[in-house]
């Protein structure tokens, strides 16, 4: 018997009894499949190992080789197939694909007048009883019908004029997020189900994806929704499998034998249980507050637009009951029931006023647009990146011109292109005003080129005070080991007077020496040796983040740290183990290997350790898979003001410890961790009997081997097996 494991998803946990004929074992094989990548791509929780998925998969393959009769539609292997096409067959869609209309009123007065409307043209009467709204997320990609035929995905189409789009199938296919069948029994799936939603691609998946392109020399993407539609639009489907696309559902096309949930959130809901993935981020307000409800939602979703990992333009308000909906009906081509409300736009046109050099950490020669001041994504912008000399020629950037900027989340604004007159003049030949320094500003060390790079370099190395400062910005940061107060000026300071060289000569820093700073009261001196204190409990993700390795980015240090589990295995390892883990190229692979093949970057990470910088480790890969971690599968919802941790800070542990942050109590929260201050979150828990915990419970449970794990698996080490001290 297959046996659920711990999380409930079907595991092939041990050969079955009796020896199953070809097509059950097929069928088994892709049941297990769907579940698994379920839980990877759509709930983010793997429960197997990547490898373990591979054999799986590997083992259906053959399957199918052996009896192409079982190879089915909805198998997993089918998701990457298909030919190069001349161009997209066109479909029309049985029920039209509309847009909204935006409401530029943002503030309360626009949400009460799109209630006031909708009141109006129901002909409620004044006492008549409030309308609920469901509030969501705009997301800014492209619209997708997806046809579900008894459970199978058979189309997927673009919307067009919203009456014919094309047929995307073949690519659509490739979105590990989509699910090629339904979950749930076959017996509850419609005969036709055509769900609507957004493709877009993710702001991190953007930026790997632009920084391959660069790399490799090739064409960058001007946005993420740029890059997802591009995708889509694809004619080589093996193309479009190499770009990372991801996908919400906010909606329904065409419905066949299904009984439609009555609330647009109870749909949103059933969707989510075929499998489907629908954006968290959304609520339904309620009652007489109805309006004031969708306001808070606006504003604290705009203020938290720069940590989404995706772009939204705006959110989008929908009267939750269908049956109201279908009484408000339509307007031309925009639904009565729904508004959007958008956000400042996250591009702009300003003018480059010149082109500055920067030198970075790997002593990278950056040219650096000084633009005209303008406000972008809800800053005031007044530089913006051109990532290198070919990329800034590549887009005709010239001083004096007027460019697009664009600044989205956290990410450095970046100068998306040239504003160009329209219609296009005869196009001029470009002549560059702008060259690359032969010299580097900072330390006059030769400017040089290697041969298939697209970067100028210093070749100062640490010799260059720019690098060396870099290099303790770059260790220092929020998302590295953050060291609090250290900031440009500080390290200025502090390599331009000598007193830090390498990064563990900041832990030497005494409060003598700080106190003597320029503009430097014993109270802020006091505070860095705090902050320096503190930031000696990290993560190895943050930790090895920090390193500043070149190609090693957020997201590749948590592959790395979650595949080898410790920094000395990370340290040995040879290429072809760093190959092996998710996402890790040739150029990574030699980069890590070529950082700590120099002696003096392990003395760095020795001296570090010597001087107390520690971190949890845990046993390698397969096993060091989410299920073994403490907090694997757990939700957590942090509430109040905790006496030491930041919110930040909670957050980085719980997930480094295979949980995750929630940002509302629900019957499926494990645990809330509440401090001082903690509102109606903490109510609500206590109300549905969930355990609560301080921090001190937090740390504890952070610290706890985890639960049974599952067979064939090791249980996490905490603590730092080297036995030094944290
Ligand atoms: S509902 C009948 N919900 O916005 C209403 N659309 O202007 C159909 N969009 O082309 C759309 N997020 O691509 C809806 N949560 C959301 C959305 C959303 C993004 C896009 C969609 C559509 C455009 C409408």
């Amino acid at each position: 018997m297959s046996q659920p494991d711990m999380f409930g998803a079907p595991v092939d946990a041990q050969a079955p009894a009796a020896p199953l004929t070809p097509a059950d074992e097929a069928a088994r094989l892709r049941e297990a499949l769907h579940a698994h990548a379920h839980r990877y791509y759509v709930l983010d929780a793997p429960s197997i190992p990547d490898a373990e998925y591979d054999r799986l998969f590997q083992a259906l393959q053959a399957l199918e080789a052996a009896h192409p009769e079982l190879r089915t539609a909805d198998s997993p292997t089918q998701r990457v197939l298909g030919q190069v096409l001349d161009g997209f067959a066109s479909v029309r869609h049985v029920v039209p694909m509309l847009s909204i209309r935006t409401e530029t009123d943002t503030e309360a007065t626009g949400a009460e007048a799109f209630d006031a409307r909708v009141r109006r043209e129901l002909a409620l009467l004044e006492d008549a009883p409030p309308v609920d709204y469901a509030a969501e997320l705009k997301f800014d990609g492209l619209a997708i019908n997806l046809r579900y035929e008894r459970g199978v995905l058979v189309q997927a189409a673009t919307r067009g004029d919203g009456e014919n789009g094309e047929d995307v199938t073949q690519n659509i296919r490739t979105v590990g997020q989509i699910p090629l069948r339904l979950q749930g029994p076959a017996d509850a799936w419609p005969a036709v189900l055509e769900v609507r939603g957004e493709v877009y691609m993710r702001r991190d998946d953007f930026e790997r994806l632009n920084e391959r392109q660069r790399e490799r020399g090739e064409k960058t993407f001007v946005n993420p929704r740029n890059a997802a539609a591009g995708a889509v639009r694809q004619l080589d489907p093996a193309i479009a499998a190499q770009r990372p696309l991801s996908f919400f559902a906010y909606g329904l096309g065409e419905v066949q034998g299904w009984a439609i949930p009555p609330t647009h959130s109870g749909l949103l809901d059933a969707l989510a249980a075929f499998g489907l993935p629908v954006c968290a981020e959304r609520t339904v307000a309620h009652g007489a507050s109805g309006a004031q409800g969708l306001v808070a939602f606006h504003q604290a979703m705009g203020a938290r637009r720069d940590q989404l990992p995706f772009d939204i333009d705006g959110v989008v308000y929908k009267v939750n009951s269908r049956a109201l909906q279908e009484q408000l009906g339509f307007v031309t081509r925009e639904p009565r029931w729904a508004v959007a409300h958008k956000y400042p736009a996250q591009e702009q046109l300003t003018q480059v006023e010149g082109i500055d050099i920067q030198v970075g950490r790997t002593g990278k020669l950056t040219p650096v647009a000084r633009l005209k001041p303008v406000f972008v994504g809800g800053v005031t912008v007044t530089n913006a990146t051109l990532h290198n000399l070919f990329e800034l020629r590549r887009k005709g950037v010239r001083v004096g011109d007027t460019v697009i900027v664009r600044r989205a989340g956290d990410v450095i604004p970046e100068v998306v292109g040239v504003l160009r007159s329209e219609p296009p003049a005869p196009r001029a030949p470009y002549v560059p005003n702008f060259r690359m320094p032969r010299h580097c500003p900072i330390c006059a060390s030769t400017v040089v080129r290697e041969r298939d790079e697209v970067n100028h370099r210093c070749t100062g190395g640490l010799f260059c005070a720019a690098q060396r400062k870099q290099a303790v910005l770059h260790f220092a940061q929020r998302r590295a080991v953050e060291i609090e107060g250290l900031g440009e000026k500080l390290v200025d300071q502090l390599i331009d007077g000598g007193l830090v060289r390498t990064l563990p000569d900041l832990y030497k820093l005494g409060l003598m020496k700080l106190a003597a700073l320029d503009r430097m009261a014993d109270k802020s001196a006091q505070n860095i040796l705090v902050a320096l204190e503190k930031s000696k409990l990290t993560t190895l993700p943050r930790f090895l983040f920090g390193l500043g390795i070149r190609h090693v980015g957020e997201a590749t240090a948590k592959d790395l740290a979650r595949h080898f589990g410790s920094i000395d295995r990370i340290m040995d390892a040879p290429e072809d183990q760093l190959l092996a883990v998710r996402d890790v190229g040739p150029v990574v692979a030699k980069s890590i290997r070529t950082f700590f093949d120099q002696a003096h970057n392990r003395e760095v990470v020795e001296q570090l350790r010597a001087a107390g910088v520690s971190w949890a480790e845990h046993e390698p890969s397969a096993e060091a898979d989410a299920a073994t971690l403490p907090l694997a599968g757990k939700t957590l919802v942090l509430t109040g003001t905790l006496p030491t941790l930041g919110r930040e800070e909670a957050k980085a542990l719980i997930e480094a410890a295979g949980g995750k942050v929630a940002g509302s109590v629900s019957k499926k929260t494990h645990h809330v961790v509440a401090g001082a201050e903690a509102g109606s979150k903490l109510e609500k828990a206590q109300a549905l009997g969930l355990s609560i915990l301080d921090e001190a419970g937090l740390l504890a449970l952070l610290a706890a081997p985890a639960g049974q794990p599952p067979a064939g698996t090791v249980p996490p080490a905490p603590g730092n097996p080297d036995g030094s001290e944290g």
